[in-house]
């Protein structure tokens, strides 16, 4: 699968993920934490692809613009997994605290996803070529898998 292909395969599964638990009760509170455990993992290993593989090679090809994107695109990785998620996983699932903590998560990465795709990953399909996105992609399906097993294990 090529980068961009793998990435967009992840942005769909962390969404959905996040309309599950945004939607979710505070009567849902064994749901709640399934869910959080899964977007913190996916989430984990999506940005930790990104940041060591995608991003680099994006900002290396590109110029002052590229470079805006790049480090625009760390801090809200930043925001969203240091400063947001880690307070929702400290909320009792079961308040409306909660709840409204889910909603500012779920709009702040899809305000991410939707930078990434709509300008960032339509900007490296010019400046990366295919054998290049095929081959960043093979390396983020690796490090991916990796991630992955490390993280379950942990749990
Ligand atoms: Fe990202
Ligand atoms: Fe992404």
């Amino acid at each position: 699968m090529d980068a961009i292909a793998l990435l967009k395969q992840d942005h769909e599964r962390v969404k959905s993920l996040l309309e599950e638990l945004a939607t979710s009760t505070t009567r849902a509170v064994k749901k709640r934490r399934e869910l959080l455990q899964k977007i913190h993992v996916n989430l984990k290993a999506h940005t930790t692809i990104e940041e060591e593989i995608f991003y680099p090679a994006f900002k290396a090809a590109g110029k002052k613009d590229e470079a805006t994107m790049y480090f625009e695109a760390l801090e809200e990785h930043r925001a969203a997994e240091d400063l947001v998620l880690p307070d929702l996983m400290d909320t009792d699932p079961a308040t409306e605290q909660f709840s409204g903590r889910a909603k500012v998560l779920k709009e702040l990465i899809e305000h991410h996803i939707e930078e990434e795709e709509g300008e960032m990953f339509k900007e490296a399909k010019k400046l990366l070529d295919k054998p290049r996105l095929a081959e960043l992609g093979a390396r983020m399906e690796a490090r991916k898998k990796d991630i992955l097993g490390e993280l379950t294990t942990a749990a």
